[in-house]
């Protein structure tokens, strides 16, 4: 039976600013209670026409009625997110898109920029083997927000380990979730060619209505003619079903 998806207007009650990243915390009691990791919600912060359309974010955390977004400020809705103040409200639609199955705590996460944000959620509801996140460089108080046991990485080597997440898989783990940019997800494919079946990733893709009606948010089927809707097939794929 399909899931309810709600509208919701959602108090911001703490942010945290890190550099271009922050992490937003919202009241939002009914989406909060019901969104599984892997899930994401439409944000629009003001009625206005301009710009139109509301943003899709994976949620970072969710818990008592309460709400985390972890944002990388990028455009206009991004833009006016991080200049928000507590106390105001903005509007959510959500919980939106597929889940990542509970594959238990021995799955390894990969995530890259704001694509550590989906990974995060799973990783705090059902723990993790590895959680291996990558960012281009060291950010004050970055770090600390991540669970216990993860492990960093800069391209610079300011923090933790050096170059990419992906320099760090063998290619022959289990399961594998991930997310992040482009690059990362073609490195991601080329080291687990032989794995596709069981590496899962969640795709960051331009979305228009982040529902199914539009039709703006297509990715190439691998096997087959055609495309699936981000939206409403994922975000999460099967590495072996998609073409990026
Ligand atoms: C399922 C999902 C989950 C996501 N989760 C997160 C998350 O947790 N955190 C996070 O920070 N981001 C996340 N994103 C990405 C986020 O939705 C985008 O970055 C969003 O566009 C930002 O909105 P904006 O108005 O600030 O910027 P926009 O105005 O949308 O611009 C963002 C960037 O995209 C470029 N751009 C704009 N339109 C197009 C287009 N049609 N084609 C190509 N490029 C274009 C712009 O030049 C700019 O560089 C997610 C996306 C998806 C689909
Ligand atoms: S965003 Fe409209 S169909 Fe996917």
């Amino acid at each position: 039976m399909p899931r309810k998806i709600r509208s919701e207007r959602g108090e911001l009650i703490k942010k945290r600013i890190f550099g271009e990243f922050g992490v937003f915390t919202f009241a939002l009691p009914k989406i909060a209670e019901e969104v599984m990791p892997g899930q994401f919600v439409m944000l629009k912060i003001k009625d206005e026409k301009d710009p139109l359309l509301a943003r899709p974010f994976s949620v970072f955390y969710a818990e008592d009625k309460v709400l985390e977004l972890f944002v990388k400020r990028v455009g206009r809705t991004t833009t006016e997110l991080f200049a928000l103040n507590t106390g105001e409200r903005v509007n959510f639609l959500g919980p939106l898109g597929n889940a990542f199955k509970n594959a238990g705590s021995s799955v390894v996460l990969i995530g890259g920029g704001s694509g550590v944000a989906p990974l995060n959620f799973y990783a705090r509801k059902y723990g993790f083997g590895r959680f291996l996140i990558g960012f281009p460089s060291y950010l004050e108080g970055l770090f600390d927000i991540f669970p216990d046991g993860v492990d960093i990485v800069t391209e610079d080597g300011s923090f933790g380990k050096k170059g990419y997440p992906t320099d760090y898989l063998s290619g022959d783990e289990g399961i594998v979730y991930a997310c992040g940019p482009l690059p990362m997800l073609r490195s991601l494919e080329k080291k687990r060619s032989k794995n596709l079946e069981n590496t899962y990733v969640s795709l960051e893709s331009m979305m228009g209505c982040g529902f199914g009606i539009c039709a703006g948010c297509g990715v190439k089927k691998r096997k087959e003619e055609g495309y699936f809707r981000v939206c409403s097939d994922g975000p999460i794929f099967s590495f072996s079903r998609i073409a990026i």
